[in-house]
């Protein structure tokens, strides 16, 4: 184990976070702060009414806060704050590369314009390396409650206007709005040189994650923990060795499962499935990475190997460039051999 000056501190897991909602960054203290730069009334007196709010019995009850309090979210200044204080943050926590979802629709609904929410979270991500030492990606994420025309039209805005995103993601309600609904969607992103992600598995059935690849050629999924009910998937995603970026905190606090002792991680991974760790909204569920990983380790057994292989697979799972990869996976070499 390494020493850090007089006490003996195991170093955070260098890791890579590929399933993150920036706008689930956003922390109660900021809502209040943005609320109140930007003159706006918020409908709770203050930040403890707001965190008694924080009680989900499902995925759609989050959803409900979650673009609630975007609300405050008003000028390029809003969001490029609201990134740099995740940015800060992960970084501390051991995250060195960040692929960060953000949902462009959300804020164009509510009278935002494109440029300001996209360049207000790119001017954040722009000046991370230097400032935090974690290297970025953006993707778009389309609200799959959407009409596919809606999705289709925003993407469009963000190619003519040359925005600078790597990939387009699927999320927000998942039962009812199959992946079937968006394959011009995807097809017109692969068409664009884009990558290509989608929530599937989280609530939705095991043949969302399946349909997924077949129909919308995505090459990550993004929650994916109910294929552990359909053997023949399994067999599947682990032949492809397909990425499933998985979030346990936020699969307890929505009830997609019922205790982190219940958590299908460890199944997961000991199936030989490509599973990484993630915080997908992290101001929302109780923790960024390392907390994920604390709490983990808490409940299960999860060996040093584990864990580097977790680190590991968020690594290989990332669209880096292969030289940042191999960096990292050194990293956490190193971490392991120290760790051990
Ligand atoms: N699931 C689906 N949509 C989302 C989520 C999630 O966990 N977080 C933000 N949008
Ligand atoms: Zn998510």
């Amino acid at each position: 184990m390494e020493t850090f000056g007089e006490t003996t501190t195991p170093a955070a897991l260098p890791v890579a976070e590929l399933h993150l909602h920036i706008e689930g960054t956003l922390q109660p203290e900021l809502i209040f702060e943005l609320a109140e730069r930007n003159g706006l009334e918020l409908p709770y007196t203050d930040i403890d009414e707001l965190r008694t709010k924080y009680q989900f019995t499902d995925l759609q009850s989050f959803l409900d806060l979650y673009y609630d309090n975007m609300a405050v979210l008003r000028t390029e200044q809003d969001f490029a704050d609201m990134t740099r204080a995740y940015l800060k943050r992960a970084a501390d926590g051991g995250v060195r590369h960040v692929e960060v979802m953000m949902d462009p629709q959300a804020h164009v609904q509510r009278g935002i314009a494109l440029e300001t929410c996209v360049n207000g979270v790119a001017s954040a991500l722009s000046t991370s390396v230097e400032e935090f030492g974690v290297s970025t990606l953006l993707i778009a994420a389309f609200l799959r409650d959407l009409p596919e025309d809606d999705a289709l039209e925003v993407l469009e805005q963000l190619l003519a206007m040359n925005a600078p995103i790597a990939g387009i993601g699927l999320d927000s309600a998942e039962v009812g709005n199959p992946p079937s609904k968006f394959e011009r969607l995807f097809r017109r992103a692969k068409e664009a040189g884009l990558h290509r992600i989608a929530h599937a598995g989280e609530e939705g059935p095991a043949s969302y994650i399946s349909d997924s690849l077949d129909l919308l050629d995505v090459e990550r999924i993004d929650h994916g923990i109910r294929c552990m009910e359909d053997e023949t998937l399994v067999k599947r995603l682990v032949a492809e060795q397909v990425p499933l970026t998985v979030c346990p905190l936020s699969n307890v606090r929505l009830r997609a499962v019922n205790t982190l002792a219940d958590h299908p991680l460890p199944a997961m991974l000991a199936a030989g499935l490509n599973v990484s760790v993630n915080s997908d909204d992290p101001a929302y569920f109780g923790g960024y990475v390392d907390e994920n990983f604390r709490e983990l380790i808490a409940v299960h057994e999860l060996t040093v190997g584990d864990r580097a292989l977790l680190a590991a697979n968020s690594i290989r799972s990332s669209f880096l460039e292969d030289d940042r990869k191999e960096k990292l996976l050194a990293e956490v070499h190193r971490w392991e051999i120290a760790a051990e």
